[in-house]
């Protein structure tokens, strides 16, 4: 079996983060979402992974390289343009050969424990597995409806008034067959090729597709609060470990990791919450649901519930930051040149919440 990982788009919801970096790079308690993907597909024992790019091509590949990193093989397939999941599909045709595969969209989190489910695939005579969990606001995705039996009997892209709360998770198993289909289907509204189609295509010509039903979470990230919740339950799953230096003045949760080289100097740090490494904690407190990056310095102030990327400083706010997520190389600090002033200086389309 073979994996592929889309992971294009512009991730305008996340400007000004996305200027500089693609948003599967971001760090979900400081490792990037797809390092996620990766792994998930890696421990269901797939070796060769096909990572479907866009624009952001260039920051992908420095990033994650060819794999050797994780034992496997990586593939680098270029999408000229965002024409929709099923056309990246089409364009990975070459690389899937006849094998079967897992698809999985590069910017989506899900609870542990998917890897059994993508081996098992391997093995079933299933044409297509799909992953189905019930949500509140089904109309942002795609909707499936299943009869009695448990059996597929629709699937609509985000409908105006979906029939049921089971939303597709952006995680789908397929054999060679799924060629027929993405050549069958027409763009939707949108203008795009969308895979909710060419999965229906496979239910209305005879082909079996196994719906499962996911019971844990799955956030799709695409806005700073998904970021948030996504990294709130990603800390809850982690195991924690403290390999930096925390001097005696400072109190340190249990659910609280200090990777190496970072120091916690006069602090508290509850959690869950990890510190990067080379971080430096200095007469501050870090709250919980917090993910600090590497080399980031935090003095003489609080935070929490916040993501803070690498080499950020945050000096002498009195204030508590809560709710944020901060990009790479930020400063954030006290400034003693009068006027007593608020003074910025902000990327494109930066939020500011100011008391
Ligand atoms: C895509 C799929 C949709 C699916 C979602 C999961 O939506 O088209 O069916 O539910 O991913 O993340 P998009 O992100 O393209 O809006």
């Amino acid at each position: 079996m073979k994996g592929l990982i889309l992971s294009g788009g512009t991730g305008s919801r996340l400007y000004p983060l996305t200027y500089t970096n693609a948003k599967q790079l971001i760090p979900i308690a400081n490792k990037p979402i797809l390092f996620r993907v990766i792994e998930a597909i890696r421990d269901a024992g797939i070796s060769e992974i096909g990572i479907v790019v866009g624009s952001t091509e260039k920051k992908i590949r420095e990033a994650v390289g060819r794999g050797g990193h994780w034992g496997i093989e990586i593939t680098y397939i270029k999408q000229e343009q965002p024409l929709g999941l099923a056309h990246a599909v089409k364009v990975s045709r070459d690389f899937l050969g006849e094998e079967r595969f897992v698809m999985f969209l590069g910017d989506n989190v899900i609870e542990g424990g998917i890897s059994p489910l993508i081996a098992q695939f391997a093995d079933s005579d299933w044409n297509s597995q799909i992953v189905l969990t019930r949500i509140d606001h089904p109309e942002q995705y795609g909707v499936a409806m299943l009869g009695d039996d448990g059996k597929i009997v629709q699937l609509v892209e985000k409908p105006k008034q979906p029939q049921s709360d089971l939303a597709l998770v952006g995680i789908y198993m397929f054999d060679s067959n799924i060629f027929e289909a993405v050549d069958a289907i027409r763009p939707s509204y949108r203008g795009e090729l969308e895979i909710t189609d060419a999965i229906q295509w496979l239910v209305d010509n005879g082909f079996s597709v196994h719906p499962f039903i996911h019971r844990g979470w799955w956030i799709d990230t695409g806005a700073p609060g998904e970021m948030l919740e996504a990294n709130d339950l990603v800390l809850e799953e982690i195991n924690y470990e403290i390999e930096g230096y925390v001097d005696r003045d400072s109190k340190v949760g249990r659910r609280v990791s200090v990777e190496r080289g970072a120091e916690v100097i006069n602090s508290i740090v509850r959690g869950p919450t990890i510190i990067g490494e080379n971080a430096r904690i200095i007469n501050s407190y870090i709250g919980p649901f917090t993910s600090i990056n590497y080399g980031v310095t935090i003095e003489n102030s609080e935070i929490e519930h916040s993501v803070v990327l690498e080499n950020s400083e945050i000096r002498n706010i009195d204030s508590r930051i809560q709710d944020s997520l901060i990009g790479q190389s930020v400063v954030i600090a006290r400034s003693p040149i009068k006027p007593k002033a608020l003074k910025l200086t902000l990327g494109d389309h930066s939020h500011v919440g100011i008391l």
